[in-house]
């Protein structure tokens, strides 16, 4: 089997740390979310991997490299313009061939390992295995309506009365007969091939499509708040483990489920868990309450922070009220001054948003 993960797309409901970021490669539990779903195809025992990459493809080649950091081979695939997850399908034709394959969105977070499930369908009779779970929203994805006996009667792109609250998780299995779909269906309102359209077409055309149904946490980590969720749960998941390489001093308090990674420093703080300090971060006086990602070469000083997301090299020092549900972008600046006039005083990029109580 190969494997196939979608990474392209602008993230446009992140911004702003979209603009200068691909999504994929934000980092959740401070491992970005595209690294996850590497790990996740990996595990299922999968050697050849091909991501299909479109504006932020060099920021994403950059990072990934060859797969040697995994033990896999990868190969970018080129998506010119955003033309939808059946068009990836289109365009992978000659990295897929004919073999059976799992294709993956890059910004999907699911609980626990996917490894059995793709697996089973590698050993299955089955053309194509679909993710189905229970959305409270399912308007926003695509959505399944299955017969009583658990098969499926029909699968239709974000409808306006959704016939079910099942939606399709972004994790899809196909064999070849894939590409004959994707080269049958037309544009959506939306003017994109939907890969829902497509195993529709596989339906109807009588191939075997087995739905499976996941009962656990999944992510699509479109928003900000999305992100922070995914966090969360994956800092509940994760086991965690103190650095022999970190260094905690004797008036430091630091509670259960805390990973500290290389290098780090912790001095007269208290850190509750589940939460992760990065590599050489700097926590001094100050408190990192639960859910909270501190990515690496950070510092944090004289401040609280909980429930946040906070990426490399950047600074909170000083603030008097405690700082959460925040996503802090890269290299940025929170602090305190006493120079007149005594106000508020930002630098925000486009799309920013701030809050005052
Ligand atoms: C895509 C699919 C949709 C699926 C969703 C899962 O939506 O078209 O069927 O439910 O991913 O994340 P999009 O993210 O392109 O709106």
């Amino acid at each position: 089997m190969k494997g196939l993960i979608l990474a392209g797309g602008k993230g446009t409901r992140l911004y702003p740390l979209t603009y200068t970021r691909a999504k994929q490669l934000i980092p959740v539990a401070n491992e970005p979310v595209l690294f996850r779903v590497i790990r996740a195809i990996r595990d299922a025992g999968i050697k050849e991997i091909g991501i299909v990459i479109g504006d932020t493809g060099a920021e994403i080649r950059d990072a990934v490299g060859d797969g040697s950091l995994w033990g896999v081979d990868i190969t970018f695939i080129v998506q010119e313009f955003p033309a939808g997850l059946a068009h990836a399908v289109k365009i992978s034709e000659e990295f897929l061939g004919n073999d059976r394959f799992v294709m993956f969105l890059g910004d999907n977070v699911i609980q626990g390992g996917v490894s059995s499930l793709i697996e089973q369908f590698a050993k299955s009779q089955w053309d194509s295995q679909i993710v189905l779970t229970k959305v409270p929203d399912p308007q926003h994805f695509g959505v399944a309506e299955l017969h009583s006996d658990g098969s499926i009667k029909q699968l239709i792109e974000k409808p306006n009365n959704p016939p079910s609250d099942l939606a399709l998780v972004g994790i899809y299995m196909f064999d070849n007969s894939i590409i004959n779909a994707v080269n049958s269906i037309e544009p959506s309102a939306r003017g994109e091939l939907e890969i829902t359209d497509a195993i529709q077409w596989l339906v109807t055309n009588g191939h075997a499509v087995h739905p499976y149904v996941h009962t656990g946490w999944w992510i699509d980590t479109g928003k900000p708040l999305d992100m922070l969720t995914a966090n969360g749960h994956v800092l509940d998941e994760i086991e965690h483990e103190i650095s022999v390489d970190s260094g905690i001093d004797d008036q430091s308090e630091i509670g259960r489920s805390v990973t500290i990674q290389d290098g780090a420093k912790v001095i007269n703080s208290t850190i509750r868990g589940p939460s992760i300090i990065g590599e050489n971060t700097i926590i001094d006086n100050a408190y990192v309450g639960p859910y909270t990602s501190i990515y690496h070469d950070c510092i944090i000083r004289n401040s609280e922070i909980e429930h946040s997301i906070m990426l490399e090299n950047s600074h909170i020092s000083g603030v008097s009220t405690r700082i959460i549900d925040s996503m802090i972008g890269r290299n940025a600046i929170v602090g305190h001054t006493s120079k007149r006039p005594k106000a508020l005083k930002m630098n925000l990029g486009d799309y920013s948003n701030f809050w005052i109580p």
